[in-house]
């Protein structure tokens, strides 16, 4: 199989990251944080190390910040509804994920409005619209850092500039973009920022973290199961353990740690640097293929590594399920949970296919998918 649907999940994994996970499981896997055993403290401190990794990386200088979650999704709904009360104004985009809209949504009930900034047919929002959006009581920006239907990547630094100058919180969901775009939060000022394990970053399932900025204290989503402080009723306020209740993921943590120190080993400047190259000529061989319609920009260079496409007379869910079942090449169809972004693009009543690459997918692979495209759209 040739796999292009790393935008949903990263697959392969980098070599040694199961062992390492295996030999958590096999050798000294205890409960962290919970007793003074070998097994329990051993696991702890890998837990840590996974921490610190994931600090240098996005370059936060204090780890306990960073929180692990299961998943983006989950750090997006605890920066969402952990921060957000009766009466506040959120600024969002039209090409969020529903892991924010619907989030937003459901806090409408609570009195929490937002405006949603419409964006270009390429996905790309201007900085003026979510100015413009600004009201008297507006205290968040979410925001995409790069789209998971066409990868546009987002003005971060100049939201995170304008969001600093009149005192919001920025928070950026990083679904499509950790460990394949550089994410400095100091640099671009992001105040809460949401990370799968499992994507960019390349490790197992069932990962994710949340970083908060000093001084931000959203309340926790579960309550109890923190290890610490057992005579408290109330949930302690230390980090990282107030936002990691009942018994972490270790083994997962321990498969994140060694897959987010094989990104920064190889350098996330380097894997962009080499997707952008891997996906340049597919995207200009579909641009420039009869019946072949791409969406998002046409610069390679202001998109993470996807080509979202469709062929004409064919439904996206057709051409996915002939390449997968012809051509051996897995790819994502349909609507990739943000319908707003496929409104936004004008692909509404159709979806589209989305073809998003990795570091392990190669140049040979890039012609194969090149070849079965060019074929179906022949048919
Ligand atoms: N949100 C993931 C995707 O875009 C699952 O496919």
């Amino acid at each position: 199989m040739i796999y292009f649907d790393n935008g949903a999940t990263s697959f392969p994994k980098p070599p040694g990251m199961i062992a390492a996970m295996s030999r958590c499981m096999s050798d000294y896997c205890g409960n962290p944080g919970r007793s003074g055993h070998d097994m329990s403290m051993r696991t702890g401190e890998e837990i840590h190390r996974a921490r610190m990794s994931l600090a240098k990386i996005f370059n936060i200088d204090r780890p306990e910040r960073v929180v692990f979650t299961i998943n983006a999704t989950e750090a997006l709904n605890i920066g969402i509804k952990g921060m957000l009360n009766d009466g506040d104004h959120v600024i969002t985009t039209a090409m969020e994920h529903n892991s924010v809209l619907r989030p937003l949504k459901a806090l409408e009930d609570s009195g929490v409005t937002h405006s949603i900034v419409r964006c270009a047919p390429d996905g790309c929002v201007d900085l003026k619209a979510i100015q413009d959006a600004l009201k008297p009581n507006t205290k968040m920006i979410v925001c995409t850092h790069a789209s998971n239907v066409v990868g546009t990547i987002m003005p971060i630094h100049e939201i995170g500039q304008f969001a600093k100058s009149k005192n919001l919180i920025f928070m950026v969901d990083a679904a499509q973009s950790a460990g394949c775009v550089p994410i400095d939060v100091d640099e671009m000022n992001i105040d809460l920022l949401a990370v799968p394990g499992h994507k960019g970053l390349l490790g197992p399932l069932g990962t994710g973290a949340l970083f908060m900025r000093d001084g931000l204290a959203p309340r926790p989503l579960k309550e109890g199961g923190t290890g610490t402080e057992s005579k408290n009723r109330r949930q302690p306020s230390e980090l990282p353990e107030s936002y990691e209740s009942g018994t972490v993921n270790a083994p997962g943590i321990v498969g994140l740690r060694f897959s987010t120190d094989f990104v920064r080993n190889l350098g996330v400047e380097t894997i962009r640097d080499y997707e952008e190259r891997l996906i340049k000529p597919l995207d200009q061989s579909l641009r420039n293929m009869r019946g072949v319609t791409v969406y998002g920009p046409s610069d390679c260079s202001q998109k993470t590594a996807m080509v979202t496409f469709n062929i004409d007379n064919k439904s996206c869910e057709e051409v996915a399920q002939i390449l997968n079942s012809e051509f051996k090449i897995a790819v994502r169809a349909g609507y990739h949970c943000a319908g707003l972004a496929h409104k936004t693009i004008g692909t509404w009543d159709t979806g589209a296919i989305r073809l998003s690459v990795s570091p392990f997918n190669s140049k040979k692979e890039i012609k194969a998918a090149i070849n079965a495209i060019y074929k179906i759209s022949k048919r």
